[in-house]
């Protein structure tokens, strides 16, 4: 796969996506200028600096479920910056004791933390980027490690909505032609859809963010991460819900859903046959007016 030049690229831009969304989470690694824009991006969005902690809690819990289902492998695509402990491989492996996790991330800041931080038996980090696949499946540190025929757990964690839609499907096109039936996707996306903000506030959000990083945003809405991301997947319980309803276990949580930004979050299964279903996000006004 060929990976275009950024048009978009913006020459002022002085954070990483991964810095930034450290500083809007309980990140450590990250610079003065990104917890500026952190706490800029929060007063244009109020509530922003609860995406990311309701983001990593959302994956812990969706790596715990693929865990509990028996899934050995694990590969994180556009992992990001070490987090506060425990992050993903701790999660699954206090279930799966041996199980294998695979971090990968084009930024080499993320790397060199990662390879210092996340270490343990059977983790592994890999700078690659995510838009090329079959390269990606033919790295050694990869193939020494993931089984093909097996189940894989693929983490999607706030990474497609820097991809285009060519790009996304040809990401998840080469994905599933690795991935073995049984094989569990988990996807948490950014969302224009946020009933309790005027779209103007999304995109004076989206603007900032998009002219402090350097990276272009792209919003869907569920049915285009559905069509885009999940053809030949079945979601499992309890579909597309927001990060923070993705099945809650913290009160923290329940706290947060009414009226902050919001991800996306689902997990799916991948199966086959292919097919086309229509999909709402459940607990919205959205979902009220369907
Ligand atoms: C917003 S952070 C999300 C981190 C983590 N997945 C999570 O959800 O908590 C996005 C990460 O994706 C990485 N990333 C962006 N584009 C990428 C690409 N083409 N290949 C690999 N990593 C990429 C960034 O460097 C950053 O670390």
């Amino acid at each position: 796969m060929s990976i275009p030049e950024r048009e978009h690229e913006h020459g002022s831009a002085n954070s990483t996506t991964a810095r930034l969304y450290g500083a809007l989470g309980y990140g450590k690694d990250h610079f003065k200028v990104d917890q500026t824009n952190a706490a800029a991006l929060d007063e244009i969005l109020p509530g922003m600096r609860l995406i990311v902690p309701g983001n990593r809690a959302c994956l812990r819990r969706m790596v715990a479920t693929a865990a509990d289902l028996g899934i050995r492998q694990y590969i994180d695509l556009g992992s990001g910056l070490p987090d506060q402990p425990p992050n993903l491989h701790e999660v699954a492996q206090r279930t799966v004791k041996d199980a294998r996790f695979i971090y990968v991330d084009n930024d080499p800041m993320v790397c060199t933390h990662g390879r210092a931080l996340l270490q343990g038996s059977g983790v592994t980090m890999i700078e690659a980027d995510a838009r090329d696949i079959c390269a990606l499946y033919r790295t050694y540190e990869l193939l020494s490690v993931i089984e093909t025929g097996r189940p894989v757990c693929v983490v999607l964690g706030a990474i497609l909505h820097f991809f285009t839609d060519d790009e996304v499907k040809e990401v998840m096109e080469e994905l599933y032609d690795f991935l073995a039936p049984g094989s569990l996707v988990l996807v948490t996306h950014a969302t224009s859809d946020q009933p309790h903000y005027r779209p103007e506030q999304v995109q004076a959000a989206r603007d900032f963010y998009e002219e402090q990083t350097g990276a272009q945003l792209y919003l869907r809405s569920v049915q285009e991460i559905a069509d885009l991301v999940l053809p030949g997947c079945v979601p499992l319980r309890p579909g597309f819900v927001t990060t923070a309803a993705w099945h809650p276990d913290y009160e923290y949580e329940s706290a947060m859903i009414p009226r902050a930004p919001y991800f996306t979050a689902v997990a799916a299964e991948v199966r086959r046959p292919v097919e086309t279903r229509q999909y709402f996000l459940l607990g919205t006004t959205q979902e009220a007016e369907q």
